[in-house]
């Protein structure tokens, strides 16, 4: 009898700690508030690379966005609700983004989605956002399929047909290039698309891709593919790639006597390229999105406030960043609720709004249409060249 009783107490004792357990997941699993009723905050989601190989860009894309958190808090919000950023690294891992957004998503109920800067993040997570009516803003991806997603999916960046041809501009009449050789990520639709639009706008303004050669994100040893691409003499090599492959194959050229300008485009952008390839990388070139020695008003307001919290110079990732959070809060106020729908109609009209990293027009696709700049690697700093208009 004792023993039963032993039992029964340990079994109600369970019963009640299962039954508490429930509760509490039960409790944690709803979303506070359905889309745009109720709720203390506005609970916007992030999925950045904070770890892994490109771990600066998530570093710097939530820089900018936190910033702009906290610039539309001090503010007031918007529909008289604070924001609440809730943001999950995806370790620069494919895989992750699909993960960590459904978590988002169902778990935390966001109403909206800010990420990813690489564009193969990027395109893991659009379907899912698009499949539950979440708008997504990506700061900075640039291959042209992350949009194509769905109506849900914007970004607050240009494209990289534009950046492809204009590199291709860039090679053809400045440094005067006419036989490059091309170097590609096989591994990031980053890479291949970017590859692919400068080498049509290349050889469309006359110029010849004389050797192409392919790598995997990841490789550290690149001297197969450079030794090939030596023999075939080019004036200048094209490395359509993310910073850390960037710096490793500037750095293996120079070690094989490889001495013509190398050249890519945003991907190489990061406080690590320098680091990395070092004074192999003197006299290279690359295209992104803004430069912190914009002397416009808007660059310099945001550069003083992003050095005050963070001690460092933003780049285009952070200025991004700040942009996309700064546009998603425009939309919910215009469309004067959080509703996926609604806030997806605001998105899509938004014109001219002035953001850190220029004027930003949607166009029919949900791109923006924006400059791109310049950039030389010179004393082991990233040295402003040109801005080159769409
Ligand atoms: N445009 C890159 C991509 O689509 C990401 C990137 C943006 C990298 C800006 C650096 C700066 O993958």
């Amino acid at each position: 009898m004792q023993t039963f009783q032993a039992i029964m107490k340990i079994w109600r004792g369970q019963f009640l700690a299962a039954a508490v357990i429930a509760l509490f997941l039960t409790g944690c699993n709803k979303p506070s508030s359905a889309p745009g009723v109720g709720g203390d905050t506005i609970k916007v989601g992030e999925f950045a690379s904070m770890t892994g190989s490109e771990a600066t860009f998530g570093q710097s894309s939530h820089k900018g966005t936190a910033l702009a958190i906290d610039d539309l808090n001090a503010a007031g919000g918007v529909l008289g609700k604070k924001f609440e950023l809730l943001m999950e690294d995806d370790q620069s891992q494919a895989g992750q983004p699909a993960t960590v957004v459904r978590k988002l998503i169902s778990r935390d109920g966001v109403v909206a989605i800010l990420g990813e800067v690489a564009s193969s993040r990027s395109l893991e997570a659009a379907p899912i956002c698009q499949q539950n009516k979440i708008p997504m803003i990506s700061p900075s991806s640039t291959n042209p399929k992350v949009t194509e997603a769905g109506d849900y999916i914007f970004r607050v960046c240009f494209i990289d047909p534009f950046q492809g041809t204009v590199m291709a501009n860039f090679a053809l009449h400045t440094l005067h290039l006419k036989n490059v050789a091309v170097l590609t990520d096989v591994k990031s639709d980053y890479s291949l698309g970017l590859a692919k639009f400068f080498k049509e706008g290349f050889i469309a303004g006359g110029g010849k891709i004389i050797a192409e050669q392919n790598y995997s994100g990841g490789d550290k040893d690149f001297n197969a593919q450079l030794t090939s691409l030596k023999s075939s003499k080019p004036d200048g090599i094209f490395v359509p790639g993310y910073y850390t492959e960037a710096g490793l194959i500037a750095l293996q050229a120079k070690q094989l006597g490889i001495n013509v300008p190398l050249f890519g485009g945003d991907g190489w952008e990061s406080s690590s390229l320098v680091p990395i390839g070092g004074a192999a990388l003197e006299g290279d070139y690359f295209s992104t999105h803004y430069s912190p020695e914009d002397t416009s008003p808007a660059v310099q307001d945001f550069v003083k406030k992003f050095k005050a919290k963070y001690k460092e110079t933003p780049d285009a990732m952070a200025a991004l960043g700040y942009d996309s959070a700064m546009i998603l809060a425009a939309a919910m106020k215009s469309a004067g609720t959080t509703d996926g729908a609604k806030v997806r109609d605001a998105l899509a009209a938004v014109k001219d709004f002035s953001g850190v990293t220029g004027k930003i027009t949607m166009d029919a696709n949900r791109n923006a249409s924006k400059p791109a700049v310049i950039l030389t690697i010179k004393n082991g700093e990233f040295k402003y060249v040109e801005t080159i208009s769409p």
